[in-house]
């Protein structure tokens, strides 16, 4: 780098200190004595290799661990560009440059997010057969003894998808009918807590109750906010052309149907897999009737219903479910 440049980037530097009230020359003191970064302490790797603590020996329940740890970062994944859509982009760091992170949600910007989730999930739904193929089921019904009561029902980040893409109403149980305006009713008539309830004793089950002592107030918040600032309220705020886009409407068709039916059938099958015998079915860890709780079918949760014909609708999921159970 030449002299001119280095002065400039000093310039640079000592704007965005001074913006904030700070020195440079003590930063610069720092940066003299900082030690290189390694990729190890970067990506911080001692520490996610140490996450993985099985229940038992089996040593098939290390995939199982792993796999929803995977789950879970690629739903972070998605999480980052959803929260894109919804925020319409927010600038961080004020640095006069453009980082791409503080741009209005223009079209192309909608497109590009929405090419970036399915990308994720359609990731997530091919590599569901480490589950349903990549473990012995002997063993599986074994070590999932020692993880009761919990779930991958509790994983909040799902419900977080959720909530930040459509409109409260849409993830209702296909028979119950969204009128009340209260939030809190609304959001105790969600569809997965209408599945979590014992069918004998029509209580709620422990794993429900565990999961909305630790998230129901944050989840509530977030429902609240995302009002009008889910993707299907994003969606319907743009200009007539940009709603035509058929790029777009493809992109928000085949999310509905990654996360709504492909997704969900995926998982159904490691459920069928691992759960169901000729004669009988065993017990879920988080103590739902899975069988009619999870089938897509059963569940008809669509983000965006304008976006399919009355038909699509009532065929959701159907041949899915019947070439799986066959
Ligand atoms: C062998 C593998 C798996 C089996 C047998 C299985 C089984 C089940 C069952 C039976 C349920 C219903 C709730 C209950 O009573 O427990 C459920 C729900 C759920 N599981 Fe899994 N699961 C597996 C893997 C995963 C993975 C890898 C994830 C990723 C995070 C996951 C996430 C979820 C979610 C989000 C729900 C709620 C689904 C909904 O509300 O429609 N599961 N699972």
């Amino acid at each position: 780098m030449n002299e001119e440049n280095l002065i400039e980037k000093i310039k640079q530097l000592s704007k965005k200190y001074s913006s904030t009230g700070q020195d440079l020359s003590s930063y610069l003191d720092g940066l003299l004595y900082a030690d290189y970064v390694g990729y190890w302490n970067y990506i911080h790797l001692d520490t996610l290799l140490s996450l993985q603590n099985p229940k038992t020996d089996f040593p098939d329940e290390q995939i199982f661990i792993i796999y929803h740890q995977i789950s879970e970062l690629f739903f972070k994944l998605c999480l980052l560009e959803i929260e894109h859509i919804n925020k319409n982009g927010r600038n961080v760091i004020d640095t006069g440059e453009d980082l791409g992170w503080n741009k209005k949600l223009t079209i192309d910007i909608f497109i590009q997010k929405m090419d970036r989730i399915n990308r994720y999930l359609n990731n997530l739904i091919n590599s569901f057969e480490i589950m349903t193929k990549g473990m012995e089921k002997k063993q599986f019904l074994k070590f999932r003894m020692a993880l009761l009561p919990s779930s991958g029902f509790q994983s909040v980040q799902f419900r977080m998808i959720e909530l930040r893409s459509t409109n409260l109403a849409q993830l209702y149980p296909e028979k119950i009918q969204a009128t009340s305006k209260s939030l809190k009713t609304m959001y105790n008539n969600l569809y997965w807590k209408h599945g979590a309830i014992d069918l004998k004793t029509k209580k709620k089950t422990y794993t429900l109750k565990q999961f909305e002592r630790k998230y129901d107030e944050r989840l509530m918040k977030l429902a609240n906010k995302m009002k009008e600032k889910n993707i299907w309220a994003k969606y319907n705020a743009l200009n007539p052309r940009d709603k035509k886009n058929k790029t777009l409407i493809k992109l928000l068709k085949e999310y509905d149907v990654n996360i709504n039916v492909n997704w969900k059938l995926a998982h159904y099958k490691s459920a069928v897999k691992y759960l169901k015998n000729k004669n009988n079915s065993t017990a879920a860890t988080g103590g739902t009737n899975w069988e009619s709780f999870l089938p897509p079918k059963f569940q008809k949760i669509i983000f965006f219903p304008d976006l399919w014909t009355k038909k699509e609708q009532e065929n959701w999921g159907k041949s899915w479910v019947k070439s799986i159970l066959k």
